[in-house]
């Protein structure tokens, strides 16, 4: 089992995993996931189990706001700033709760620390914000995170500086 970066021929095994785990939800087009690729490959991983199966991945990029990118939308240039954005952390439903999701989280913070980013912001969809306080993000409250998120979503920050 192994976290690596991505290749080109992560993609099928990324886009079951999406379907798997958005399977309520709108999912992305491959163009809009790979523009987050394309745009920092440092910060996007895939783990993989046993027999290489993707049993999850994690895409992640610079960023210099706290209004997040819109969801459905391709990077169109590669940004820059001094906070990473995790775009997206999904795991396979039959391989959730074996740490598959705190181990590319955990990757991210160490790369986020080595390189000096001041923080990670991420937006907390499907209720997910109980797991990402116990990684360590916190809440950030009065920002316009827009619709494409609906309306539950939230906004976290973790400080890569501090911990
Ligand atoms: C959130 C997700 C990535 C977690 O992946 P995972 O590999 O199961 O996570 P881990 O095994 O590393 O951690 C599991 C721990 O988080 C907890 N957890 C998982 N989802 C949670 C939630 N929504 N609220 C609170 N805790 C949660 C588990 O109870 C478990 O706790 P424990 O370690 O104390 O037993 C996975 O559930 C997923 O893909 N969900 C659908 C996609 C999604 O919503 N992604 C987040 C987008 S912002």
């Amino acid at each position: 089992m192994s976290i690596s970066e991505i290749s080109e021929n992560s993609w099928q095994g990324i886009l079951k995993v999406q379907a798997d785990a958005y399977a309520d939800i709108l999912q992305e087009e491959i163009d809009v996931l790979k523009s987050k690729w394309k745009a920092s490959p440092e910060t996007c991983f895939v783990f993989q189990g046993p027999d290489n199966e993707i049993l999850g991945y994690l895409l992640a990029h610079p960023w210099n706001s706290d209004e997040p990118p819109k969801l459905f939308e391709a990077l169109l240039h590669k940004p820059a700033g001094d906070i990473l954005y995790l775009h997206d952390l999904a795991v396979r439903r039959k391989a959730r709760g074996f740490g598959v999701g705190k181990q590319l989280s955990s990757t991210l913070i160490e790369i986020a620390k080595l390189k000096k980013f001041e923080r990670i912001l991420l937006v907390a969809v499907q209720g997910a914000e109980g797991y990402w306080f116990k990684v360590g993000f916190r809440e950030v409250h009065n920002i316009f995170l827009g619709p494409s998120y609906g309306i539950n979503a939230k906004l976290m920050s973790f400080d890569a500086q501090g911990y």
